[in-house]
């Protein structure tokens, strides 16, 4: 009989010599929870494809939040759905606006709660689209006009942190010029630096009511078949004054996050998005996975791959499964 000379399952053999080796641990640290903010009193609409997600209005939201910051997750990503749309998207760039009200309501309530807000117009726009329409298409410098408005306004209400998502070039300098020119120095920026045109976003736009009214959005994020491109992109926002990086979607871009941790230095981000999560849901719900298994290894991997933030809708489910 042929016995092996090397044996890796002697490291492997019970769970005390398991977590000395373990290499990548997950914890609630590491997650950002996303929260949909609507207009009204008393609201709680369930986001259907996303079990356990809802459209809250501020008064809910608080509780939830909350909620959120008692299970020790450090830190939201707020998204507002405005009353009215329109084609320049004025809520979002409004001191009064959803997102700007509500932000104000979470600092004012929980100083402690780290509130990351996105910064993009296809949730206040009337043709849904990420920016201001010429010619058919989204006007990129037009839009960055647009985007340092809009950072003011969040800023003014008490943001911790910007995430532009709107994939706009130059968007991360206009922004910093913005906040600096008004007196913001410290807020940090979080760009949404390689995002693609992906289609696991399709729950989102339910729950964010975003969907682009005509076309799609492949003019301005990215193509999933390239890789340098991404780099390209991650490049160019490291060196506008970019203070974290994010990839997005994770799941099927795993390969970019490890190699955007090989080119900087600044922490990585990646977004474990709408259809990520509704996928391991639907499967949950027939039972043909076990939910909290597979979500845990689905976090772990994306930070084993590099990432030292990750933003998921299972942020206030993995904090209880890692405590408990
Ligand atoms: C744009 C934005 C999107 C998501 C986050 N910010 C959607 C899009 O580009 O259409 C998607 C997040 C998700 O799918 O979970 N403001």
């Amino acid at each position: 009989m042929f016995t092996p000379y090397y044996r890796p399952r002697r490291l492997r053999k019970n769970e005390d010599i398991r977590r000395m080796v373990r290499e990548t641990i997950l914890t609630v640290n590491d997650l950002i929870y996303p929260m949909f903010v609507v207009e009204g009193k008393g609201v709680k609409n369930p986001i259907n494809s996303m079990p356990g997600n809802y459209q809250l209005s501020i008064d809910l939201l608080i509780k939830e939040v909350k909620e959120v910051h008692n299970l020790g997750v450090p830190a939201i990503i707020l998204f507002g759905i405005p009353k009215t749309k329109d084609a320049l998207g004025s809520d979002a760039t409004s001191d009064d606006g959803i997102v700007q009200r509500a932000v104000k309501a979470i600092k004012d309530t929980m100083p402690n709660m780290y509130v990351i807000t996105d910064v993009c117009f296809c949730e206040y726009t009337d043709h849904g689209h990420c920016g201001a329409i010429k010619n058919g298409t989204v006007d990129n410098d037009t839009t960055l006009d647009m985007l340092g408005q809009q950072v003011i306004t969040h800023a003014r209400a008490g943001a911790d942190m910007v995430a532009p998502s709107g994939m706009m070039d130059g968007m991360v300098a206009a922004i910093r010029e913005a906040l600096d020119d008004n007196g913001f120095i410290d807020i940090p920026i979080m760009s949404y630096a390689a995002k693609y045109a992906s289609g696991f976003y399709g729950p989102f736009r339910e729950a964010a009511e975003s969907a682009p009214q005509f076309g799609d959005r492949r003019a301005y994020q990215m193509d999933p078949a390239n890789a340098r491109e991404a780099l390209y992109e991650i490049e160019l926002d490291v060196d506008e004054g970019a203070d974290i990086i994010m990839v997005k979607p994770a799941l099927s871009y795993l390969d970019i996050i490890s190699r955007a941790k090989a080119i900087t230095n600044l922490p990585i981000a990646a977004y474990n998005v709408s259809g990520e999560f509704s996928m391991v849901k639907a499967a949950a719900k027939l039972d043909w996975i076990d939910e909290a298994k597979v979500a845990l290894e689905i976090l772990t991997s994306i930070k084993r791959a590099g990432a030292d933030l990750i933003l998921t809708y299972y942020a206030k489910d993995a904090a209880k499964w890692l405590n408990g």
